[in-house]
């Protein structure tokens, strides 16, 4: 079934499409990419893309390689985020993007930098986030990490490292490295995950995706803490200048 981040993914890359050259398949890069499972309906929907993933956990690595491996356009390499990706030119990715990564980014400057190096200009860096972890934490132990994650980030390994991230820190990232922020939307209510896992058809899940998409400039009139508690889930989106 298409979940509600796989629809957020594939509205970036249909963005990424309509601004591509004519004839021309967007070159994205998916920094974290974790185990890939959106590739097969991101592929389905859009065959001619090219694909670059970086993942720096080796099991999540090798199920993202196997899930590459029928796809002739995509490969996976295994690293961290903060490295140069070998055989990729700088300023070659019409996209490069994120989900659910920046939360676990223990040095986010360093991360933001490489991935605005890859993108053309005029090309588009989109970081999805999430913030249930810092505001709706499931344990004990993720509370403890947020806080140390939050106070002292130094403590925790890449590895366990999670941690509040605010949009006016990920904008000046953006900012530093010549990346415009053209918009931030808000996503995923913790109701509408729910149900998405509940439900079996994929209908009700694209209309709350289209209802989420159609009502962001009210989402963004409210308070800050208020939308980041509704929407946990925040995607900057940002154009290299
Ligand atoms: C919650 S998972 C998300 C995976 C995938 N993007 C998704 O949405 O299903 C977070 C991923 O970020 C990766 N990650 C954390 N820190 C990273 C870093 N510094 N560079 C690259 N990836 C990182 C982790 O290895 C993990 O796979």
């Amino acid at each position: 079934m298409k979940s509600l981040k796989e629809m957020f993914i594939g509205e970036v890359v249909a963005e990424a499409v309509r601004r591509a050259p004519e004839g021309r398949a967007p070159r994205v890069m998916d920094l974290g990419c974790g185990s890939a499972s959106y590739l097969p309906s991101l592929f389905n929907k859009y065959p001619d893309i090219e694909y670059v993933g970086v993942e720096p956990i080796k099991a999540s690595y090798d199920k993202a390689a196997a899930v590459v491996e029928d796809l002739p356009n995509a490969q996976i390499h295994y690293q961290l985020g903060y490295d140069s990706v070998p055989n990729e030119v700088e300023g070659s990715f019409d996209l490069v993007f994120s989900l659910s990564v920046l939360e676990h980014v223990k040095h986010l400057d360093k991360f933001i930098a490489l991935s605005a190096k890859y993108v053309k200009s005029g090309g588009m860096m989109v970081h999805r986030y999430d913030l249930g972890h810092a505001l709706h934490s499931h344990s004990l132990k993720e509370k403890l990490h947020v806080i140390m994650g939050n106070h002292i980030p130094q403590v925790l390994p890449e590895r366990q490292f999670v941690r509040y991230v605010g949009v006016p820190e990920v904008e000046k990232c953006y900012t530093n490295n010549g990346v415009k922020k053209t918009k931030v939307t808000y996503h995923q209510m913790p109701n509408h995950k729910a149900f998405e896992k509940i439900v079996g058809s994929i209908e009700p899940v694209e209309e709350l995706f289209a209802w989420e998409m159609e009502f962001q400039t009210d989402i963004d009139q409210l308070p800050v803490k208020e939308k980041e508690t509704l929407f946990p889930a925040v995607a900057v989106w940002g154009e290299k200048v």
